[in-house]
């Protein structure tokens, strides 16, 4: 009772928060934080990561990632966003005044800008997809000729850029309508709809004859070819995954109402996108093995394999459209709150208008993530550490900055913050009567998740 009487001072009320700039609903914070975590992490890489990483083998690590630091530090930064009531860069400086923990905000602010800078070009290519699935132009079952179709999409830089710029106004134009009108209704359709698409999808491919060859690859366990590699890309594809270490989910929390349960909401989001990218891996391999085709182990999977495979099969296009429509929702659910992390730095650090921050976001980008656009024609020569702009975006933001992210967030949790503060926000003020799942939280954000993450950076380094 003395906790719940001193706590009047921890600003976990959603009062003060500007009107607008809240989830409407539970169902909201749920649909919209599973849309920011489902995307094309779950249906381009995931996949692909986990068949050619030794199967279940990978999913196992993919899980102790996910678990002992994912899950982690999504309960962190939702809680960190909701008691400082903004961005990462406000939540931190209001959490610890004077202090320079707000960098770790404004890196996350460049980890959006990286991530956005790639993502919204594959996103390009999965809106010039659905196009293309319904003219029937890719509908081919000769890799060749959908080899053909990709690597003409790719190299030429007027499309690059055009579909770029599709994909930031599509995405901008919903952030306008703000925070419960833009991103919560948006999310609210679209997340039910992506899950039929992809129920739908599931049950073609597995119902194919062969398919169980797919689910063998898919799931058969290969630990001969785990390395510490295996671990870096686990962790990596986690953090990109679950949307963590770079304070989306700080200002997706600070959008929170003070009884939401955060600990509860996490987990279940974490266990609905996991649920997305097995299902996901359930549509593609199946149908990928039932027509004898190589799964190929690399992102061509889903541009060059895929439209073959259903082209291979009875009704393929129909299949394809919503194959390639459901990828879209994905995407845009993520790309939602990637921009919406760069809106807050205009709106919350210069001050300036919600409008005009999107329209500056959405502006930025569209340069910011040209070079990476055209890194397969005009730039396909310009290499920065041997890696072109595209790769260097994705590797500096997943296996750069998100674990370096993920680990002084939750050091400032476990060793800054700490306890008494930890209890007053998981507990909703002492509403919720969940102190074991606080216990175990601390327990895990101050040893447990920041030693993993040293442990496998170190690793990968060369060091340990
Ligand atoms: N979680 C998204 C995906 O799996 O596609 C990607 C992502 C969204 C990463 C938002 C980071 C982020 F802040």
């Amino acid at each position: 009772m003395e906790e719940v009487s001193s706590i009047k001072t921890l600003p976990v009320k959603t009062g003060s928060v500007r009107a607008g700039e809240i989830f409407s609903s539970r169902l909201g914070v749920l649909t919209a934080t599973l849309g920011s975590a489902v995307g094309l992490g779950n249906i381009w890489r995931f996949p692909y990561l986990t068949g050619s990483n030794g199967g279940a083998a990978f999913l196992i690590i993919y899980l102790i990632c996910t678990v002992l630091v994912g899950i982690q530090v999504m309960v962190g930064e939702q809680m960190l966003g909701r008691a400082g009531k903004g961005n990462a860069i406000a939540a931190l400086r209001a959490l610890a005044p004077g202090k320079a923990w707000w960098l770790v905000g404004a890196a996350g602010v460049i980890s959006a800008f990286l991530i956005m800078g790639f993502y919204s070009e594959v996103a390009g290519w999965v809106f010039a997809y659905i196009f293309k699935s319904l003219s029937g132009s890719i509908l081919s079952t000769d890799p060749q000729v959908t080899t053909q179709a990709f690597t003409s999409l790719i190299a030429n830089p007027t499309q690059s850029l055009v579909w770029q710029w599709i994909v930031l106004a599509v995405t901008g134009g919903i952030l306008l309508f703000g925070v419960t009108k833009g991103i919560e209704r948006t999310t609210k359709t679209l997340m039910p709809v992506l899950f039929l698409l992809l129920i739908l999808v599931g049950i073609r491919s597995l119902t194919l004859p062969g398919a169980a060859q797919g689910l063998t690859y898919l799931f058969k366990p290969d630990f001969s070819v785990i390395t510490a590699d295996t671990f870096l890309e686990a962790l990596g594809l986690s953090f990109f995954k679950l949307s963590v270490g770079m304070g989306c989910m700080m200002t997706y929390g600070s959008y929170f109402r003070s009884d939401q349960n955060i600990p509860t909401t996490a987990t279940r989001v974490a266990l609905a996108d996991l649920m997305v990218s097995l299902m996901a891996g359930i549509a593609i391999f199946p149908a990928v093995f039932a027509f004898g085709f190589k799964p190929e182990s690399g992102p061509s999977l889903l541009f060059i394999t895929i439209p073959a495979v259903f082209a291979s099969m009875p009704l393929g296009n129909v299949f394809m459209v919503a194959f390639f429509v459901l990828t879209a929702i994905a995407s845009i659910g993520a790309m939602l709150s990637l921009l919406e992390v760069i809106v807050t730095f205009f709106n919350q650090q210069l001050g300036l208008n919600r409008k005009l921050s999107v329209v500056l976001t959405a502006a930025a980008l569209a340069v910011f993530g040209s070079a990476a656009a055209l890194s397969n024609s005009t730039l396909a020569n310009v290499k920065i550490l041997g890696l072109t702009f595209f790769d260097l975006y994705d590797y500096m933001s997943s296996n750069v900055l998100m674990p370096l992210g993920g680990l002084l967030i939750s050091v400032f949790i476990g060793w800054i913050w700490g306890y008494p503060n930890i209890r007053k926000a998981l507990s909703n003020e002492g509403m919720l009567k969940n102190e074991r799942v606080i216990g175990m939280f601390f327990g895990l954000i101050k040893f447990v998740t920041p030693a993993l993450i040293v442990i496998v950076l170190l690793n990968k380094l060369n060091i340990l």
